[in-house]
């Protein structure tokens, strides 16, 4: 259950924020399933964190798909056919415009979605940590495709070697892609404020990034209904929906 934080002096803090924001040169963003919540994307944990009784963390596995594969694709199906229907909110769409201001290079932005949303809403540099829905790969071979909006199969199979397809998303006991997470590494290191928005921050190595970039000694601004883990190392905790508060954020910069 979200219990909506009571924040006294949000005017004051978005100040803050806009006053951190206003001075950096390099931007990281960490984002989690939060910010397409107002797109209609469910999130994982909270209401709605159970899918046919099965809890996420045990339909997105390596072991479940090798035991029940149609069962995992059962839950991905769902899932591509849900997010091919929605589309980007007012937080995207601030995100990218922060890129816009900031200039070329300067903003990257780490997700942890799968749902492309970032991408269509404009942001041109986006770290996919967590793949992406609408791909599919081939357990057998190196095939890899877009396959957005397309219906497949219960079991899609691949063309080139009769292997099963598989979604191309991490799930619980993989890796993540190393190049994607290297540079995600290397912009949480180097930036001038991280923003994290819309995320649990406890699933790892995703939510590290948050302290690599305190580390860094860059400050941490958080969007979020409610505090969580993240909230502890944050310079400023913004409490609310982030499709209001980036985009008045982003007001506020040229105020
Ligand atoms: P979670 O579902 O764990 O957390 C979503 C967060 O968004 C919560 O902290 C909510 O309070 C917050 N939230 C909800 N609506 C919001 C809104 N309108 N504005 C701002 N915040 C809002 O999702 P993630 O943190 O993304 O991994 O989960 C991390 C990873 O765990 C996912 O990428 C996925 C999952 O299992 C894999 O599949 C590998
Ligand atoms: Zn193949």
């Amino acid at each position: 259950m979200h219990h909506p934080v009571d924040q006294p002096d949000l005017d004051a803090d978005l100040a803050r924020a806009a006053d951190l924001l206003r001075r950096a040169q390099r931007v990281a963003v960490l984002t989690g399933a939060g910010v397409s919540a107002e797109s209609g994307v469910p999130t994982f944990r909270g209401a709605g964190g159970l899918w046919e009784g099965h809890r996420v963390e045990d339909v997105a596995t390596p072991e479940a798909f090798a035991h029940d594969p149609a069962l995992v694709w059962r839950f991905y199906h769902l899932r591509r056919a849900a997010v091919a229907k929605v589309r980007p909110n007012a937080g995207h769409f601030a995100l990218a415009a922060l890129e816009d201001r900031l200039g070329s290079d300067q903003l990257t932005l780490a997700t942890q979605n799968i749902d492309a949303l970032h991408k269509a809403a404009g942001s041109r540099r986006v770290l996919e940590l967590h793949g992406r829905l609408s791909r599919v790969r081939c357990t057998g071979c190196d095939y890899l495709a877009d396959r957005p909006g397309e219906e497949l199969p219960e079991l899609p199979r691949c063309l080139k070697c009769g292997e099963l397809l598989r979604p191309d998303v991490v799930w619980f006991h993989e890796m993540l892609p190393h190049r994607v997470w290297r540079e995600a590494e290397e912009a949480a290191e180097a930036c001038d404020v991280f923003l994290v928005v819309g995320t649990s921050a406890i699933v790892y190595p995703a939510a590290g990034l948050i302290q690599t970039a305190r580390r860094g000694g860059a400050p941490v601004i958080e969007f979020n209904l409610e505090a969580t883990p993240a909230s502890s190392i944050a310079d400023v905790s913004l409490f609310g929906p982030s499709g209001e508060l980036l985009p008045e954020l982003l007001r506020r910069l040229d105020a």
